[in-house]
Protein backbone atom coordinates (compact mmCIF):
# COMPACT_ATOMS: atom_id res chain seq x y z
CA UNK A 1 0.00 0.00 0.00
CA UNK A 2 1.24 3.73 -0.54
CA UNK A 3 -0.06 6.93 0.28
CA UNK A 4 -2.58 6.89 -3.11
CA UNK A 5 -3.06 3.38 -3.97
CA UNK A 6 -4.45 0.94 -1.81
CA UNK A 7 -3.54 -2.02 -3.39
CA UNK A 8 -1.54 -5.18 -1.24
CA UNK A 9 1.98 -6.11 -2.63
CA UNK A 10 1.69 -8.30 -5.64
CA UNK A 11 -1.65 -7.01 -6.36
CA UNK A 12 -0.15 -4.52 -9.14
CA UNK A 13 1.06 -6.02 -12.56
CA UNK A 14 4.30 -5.34 -14.03
CA UNK A 15 2.07 -4.38 -17.02
CA UNK A 16 -0.13 -1.09 -16.16
CA UNK A 17 -2.73 0.91 -18.32
CA UNK A 18 -3.64 4.15 -17.52
CA UNK A 19 -6.57 5.77 -18.47
CA UNK A 20 -7.25 9.39 -17.26
CA UNK A 21 -11.09 8.43 -16.11
CA UNK A 22 -11.36 5.97 -12.75
CA UNK A 23 -14.60 4.96 -14.77
CA UNK A 24 -12.67 4.32 -18.01
CA UNK A 25 -10.51 1.92 -16.24
CA UNK A 26 -13.82 0.18 -14.66
CA UNK A 27 -15.11 -0.05 -18.33
CA UNK A 28 -12.12 -1.31 -19.76
CA UNK A 29 -11.11 -3.77 -16.90
CA UNK A 30 -14.57 -5.44 -17.52
CA UNK A 31 -14.66 -5.38 -20.90
CA UNK A 32 -10.94 -6.91 -21.69
CA UNK A 33 -9.71 -8.64 -18.53
CA UNK A 34 -10.19 -11.80 -17.26
CA UNK A 35 -11.35 -12.35 -13.82
CA UNK A 36 -10.60 -8.32 -13.06
CA UNK A 37 -10.58 -7.33 -9.41
CA UNK A 38 -11.10 -4.35 -7.65
CA UNK A 39 -6.95 -3.46 -6.32
CA UNK A 40 -8.08 0.19 -5.62
CA UNK A 41 -10.18 2.68 -4.85
CA UNK A 42 -8.49 5.78 -2.94
CA UNK A 43 -9.75 8.79 -3.55
CA UNK A 44 -12.15 6.73 -6.18
CA UNK A 45 -9.40 6.75 -8.29
CA UNK A 46 -9.75 2.97 -9.33
CA UNK A 47 -7.63 -0.02 -10.29
CA UNK A 48 -8.34 -3.19 -11.20
CA UNK A 49 -5.79 -6.22 -12.01
CA UNK A 50 -7.02 -9.11 -13.85
CA UNK A 51 -5.65 -10.91 -17.23
CA UNK A 52 -5.77 -10.63 -20.97
CA UNK A 53 -4.73 -13.69 -22.88
CA UNK A 54 -3.17 -15.24 -19.44
CA UNK A 55 -1.01 -12.16 -19.10
CA UNK A 56 -1.20 -10.33 -15.90
CA UNK A 57 -2.67 -6.42 -16.17
CA UNK A 58 -3.44 -3.90 -14.05
CA UNK A 59 -5.66 -0.94 -15.04
CA UNK A 60 -5.01 1.99 -12.82
CA UNK A 61 -7.22 5.42 -13.43
CA UNK A 62 -4.21 8.41 -13.24
CA UNK A 63 -6.41 11.39 -13.02
CA UNK A 64 -6.09 14.49 -15.27
CA UNK A 65 -2.57 16.69 -15.33
CA UNK A 66 0.71 15.60 -15.47
CA UNK A 67 0.59 16.39 -11.48
CA UNK A 68 -1.79 13.34 -10.94
CA UNK A 69 -0.43 11.18 -13.17
CA UNK A 70 2.54 11.50 -11.46
CA UNK A 71 1.67 10.71 -8.43
CA UNK A 72 0.09 7.08 -9.36
CA UNK A 73 2.97 6.59 -12.50
CA UNK A 74 5.54 7.30 -9.53
CA UNK A 75 4.00 4.97 -6.98
CA UNK A 76 3.75 2.14 -9.71
CA UNK A 77 7.35 2.55 -10.57
CA UNK A 78 8.78 3.00 -7.33
CA UNK A 79 6.76 0.98 -4.84
CA UNK A 80 5.21 -1.44 -7.00
CA UNK A 81 7.50 -2.45 -9.37
CA UNK A 82 5.61 -1.43 -12.57
CA UNK A 83 7.63 -2.21 -15.77
CA UNK A 84 5.02 -0.93 -18.42
CA UNK A 85 3.14 1.98 -18.41
CA UNK A 86 1.01 2.70 -21.17
CA UNK A 87 -1.68 5.53 -21.19
CA UNK A 88 -5.00 5.33 -22.56
CA UNK A 89 -6.55 8.81 -22.97
CA UNK A 90 -8.35 10.94 -25.27
CA UNK A 91 -6.84 14.03 -26.98
CA UNK A 92 -7.62 16.79 -28.69
CA UNK A 93 -6.90 16.81 -32.72
CA UNK A 94 -4.35 19.36 -34.32
CA UNK A 95 -3.93 18.45 -38.02
CA UNK A 96 -6.38 19.05 -40.54
CA UNK A 97 -5.80 14.88 -41.46
CA UNK A 98 -6.09 13.98 -38.05
CA UNK A 99 -10.45 13.42 -37.34
CA UNK A 100 -12.13 12.66 -34.66
CA UNK A 101 -12.17 9.16 -33.62
CA UNK A 102 -8.54 8.88 -35.45
CA UNK A 103 -6.08 6.98 -33.30
CA UNK A 104 -2.89 8.57 -32.21
CA UNK A 105 0.17 7.05 -31.14
CA UNK A 106 2.74 9.24 -29.41
CA UNK A 107 6.33 8.91 -30.41
CA UNK A 108 7.06 11.80 -28.72
CA UNK A 109 5.25 15.03 -26.07
CA UNK A 110 6.25 18.64 -25.91
CA UNK A 111 5.04 20.04 -23.36
CA UNK A 112 5.70 23.94 -21.66
CA UNK A 113 6.43 22.45 -18.30
CA UNK A 114 6.32 18.82 -16.50
CA UNK A 115 6.36 18.33 -12.73
CA UNK A 116 10.37 17.27 -13.75
CA UNK A 117 10.74 20.53 -15.02
CA UNK A 118 13.22 21.33 -11.59
CA UNK A 119 15.36 18.37 -11.93
CA UNK A 120 15.81 19.41 -15.65
CA UNK A 121 16.60 22.91 -14.93
CA UNK A 122 18.50 24.36 -17.96
CA UNK A 123 17.52 21.10 -20.09
CA UNK A 124 15.15 20.39 -22.82
CA UNK A 125 15.06 16.71 -21.90
CA UNK A 126 12.78 15.40 -25.31
CA UNK A 127 10.27 12.62 -23.35
CA UNK A 128 9.59 9.67 -25.61
CA UNK A 129 7.83 6.72 -26.47
CA UNK A 130 9.64 2.94 -25.75
CA UNK A 131 10.28 1.85 -29.05
CA UNK A 132 9.38 -1.67 -28.43
CA UNK A 133 5.98 -0.62 -27.52
CA UNK A 134 5.69 1.81 -30.39
CA UNK A 135 6.18 -0.22 -32.92
CA UNK A 136 4.10 -3.49 -31.48
CA UNK A 137 1.44 -0.88 -31.28
CA UNK A 138 1.51 0.18 -34.65
CA UNK A 139 1.65 -3.08 -35.82
CA UNK A 140 -1.35 -4.12 -33.95
CA UNK A 141 -3.30 -1.00 -35.14
CA UNK A 142 -2.60 -1.97 -38.63
CA UNK A 143 -4.70 -5.14 -38.14
CA UNK A 144 -7.70 -2.56 -36.98
CA UNK A 145 -9.64 -0.65 -38.77
CA UNK A 146 -8.83 2.59 -37.17
CA UNK A 147 -7.29 5.63 -39.00
CA UNK A 148 -4.15 5.99 -36.85
CA UNK A 149 -1.43 8.47 -36.90
CA UNK A 150 2.21 8.30 -35.38
CA UNK A 151 4.15 11.43 -34.18
CA UNK A 152 4.55 14.07 -31.91
CA UNK A 153 1.73 15.45 -29.36
CA UNK A 154 1.77 18.34 -27.16
CA UNK A 155 1.11 17.30 -23.25
CA UNK A 156 -0.67 20.87 -22.07
CA UNK A 157 -1.27 22.08 -18.52
CA UNK A 158 -4.52 23.53 -19.54
CA UNK A 159 -8.10 22.41 -20.80
CA UNK A 160 -9.10 25.89 -21.41
CA UNK A 161 -6.30 27.50 -23.14
CA UNK A 162 -5.77 31.34 -23.29
CA UNK A 163 -2.64 30.71 -25.80
CA UNK A 164 -4.10 30.45 -29.21
CA UNK A 165 -0.81 31.17 -30.38
CA UNK A 166 0.79 28.12 -28.81
CA UNK A 167 -1.84 25.77 -30.69
CA UNK A 168 -1.10 27.53 -34.01
CA UNK A 169 2.88 27.08 -33.12
CA UNK A 170 1.99 23.39 -32.17
CA UNK A 171 0.37 22.67 -35.42
CA UNK A 172 2.56 24.48 -37.56
CA UNK A 173 5.55 22.26 -36.17
CA UNK A 174 3.46 18.99 -37.28
CA UNK A 175 2.06 17.98 -33.67
CA UNK A 176 -1.10 15.88 -34.16
CA UNK A 177 -2.70 16.64 -30.65
CA UNK A 178 -2.66 17.63 -27.27
CA UNK A 179 -3.67 15.83 -23.78
CA UNK A 180 -2.37 16.42 -20.30
CA UNK A 181 -0.25 13.49 -19.60
CA UNK A 182 1.91 11.93 -21.58
CA UNK A 183 5.43 14.31 -21.16
CA UNK A 184 5.57 13.61 -17.44
CA UNK A 185 4.89 9.52 -17.88
CA UNK A 186 7.42 9.31 -20.48
CA UNK A 187 9.98 11.27 -18.36
CA UNK A 188 9.20 8.83 -15.23
CA UNK A 189 9.41 5.88 -17.12
CA UNK A 190 13.13 6.81 -18.45
CA UNK A 191 14.04 7.56 -14.62
CA UNK A 192 12.56 4.71 -13.28
CA UNK A 193 14.20 2.07 -16.36
CA UNK A 194 11.00 1.34 -17.55
CA UNK A 195 8.58 1.38 -20.72
CA UNK A 196 5.97 3.92 -21.42
CA UNK A 197 3.60 4.77 -24.65
CA UNK A 198 0.44 6.41 -24.91
CA UNK A 199 -2.34 4.91 -27.37
CA UNK A 200 -4.98 8.74 -27.81
CA UNK A 201 -7.96 8.56 -29.28
CA UNK A 202 -8.97 12.12 -30.65
CA UNK A 203 -12.21 12.99 -28.96
CA UNK A 204 -12.41 16.37 -30.33
CA UNK A 205 -10.64 18.66 -32.66
CA UNK A 206 -9.07 22.05 -31.89
CA UNK A 207 -9.54 23.11 -35.59
CA UNK A 208 -12.93 21.97 -36.56
CA UNK A 209 -14.58 22.14 -33.13
CA UNK A 210 -15.95 18.96 -33.48
CA UNK A 211 -16.22 16.66 -30.35
CA UNK A 212 -17.12 13.29 -30.49
CA UNK A 213 -20.65 12.20 -28.59
CA UNK A 214 -20.94 10.26 -25.80
CA UNK A 215 -22.70 7.39 -26.99
CA UNK A 216 -19.92 6.83 -30.00
CA UNK A 217 -17.03 6.90 -27.47
CA UNK A 218 -17.04 3.09 -26.27
CA UNK A 219 -16.41 1.83 -29.43
CA UNK A 220 -13.60 4.03 -30.67
CA UNK A 221 -11.71 3.75 -26.72
CA UNK A 222 -12.35 0.13 -27.56
CA UNK A 223 -10.06 -0.02 -30.37
CA UNK A 224 -7.35 2.11 -28.41
CA UNK A 225 -7.57 -0.31 -25.74
CA UNK A 226 -6.96 -3.36 -27.79
CA UNK A 227 -3.90 -1.84 -29.60
CA UNK A 228 -2.37 -0.93 -25.90
CA UNK A 229 -2.80 -4.53 -24.83
CA UNK A 230 -1.73 -6.03 -27.76
CA UNK A 231 1.47 -3.23 -27.50
CA UNK A 232 2.35 -4.57 -24.54
CA UNK A 233 2.21 -8.34 -25.29
CA UNK A 234 2.92 -8.75 -29.54
CA UNK A 235 2.11 -12.33 -30.76
N1 LIG B 1 -7.01 19.76 -24.68
C1 LIG B 1 -6.35 19.17 -23.69
N2 LIG B 1 -6.56 17.92 -23.35
C2 LIG B 1 -7.49 17.22 -24.02
C3 LIG B 1 -8.21 17.79 -25.07
C4 LIG B 1 -7.95 19.12 -25.42
O1 LIG B 1 -8.56 19.67 -26.34
N3 LIG B 1 -9.07 16.85 -25.53
C5 LIG B 1 -8.88 15.75 -24.79
N4 LIG B 1 -7.91 15.96 -23.88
Amino acid sequence: MTVHIGAKPGEIAETVLMPGDPYRAKWAAETFLDNAKLVNEVRGMFGFTGTWNGHPVTIQGSGMGMPSLSIYANELLKDFGAKTLIRIGSCGGMQAKVKIRDVIIAMTATSVSTPSLEIFREVNFAPSADWSLLSAAVEAAKTKNVATHVGGIYSSDVFYDERPDLTEQMTRHGILGVEMEAAELYILAARYGARALAVLTVSDHLQTGEALPSEDREQSFGDMVDIALHAAFPS
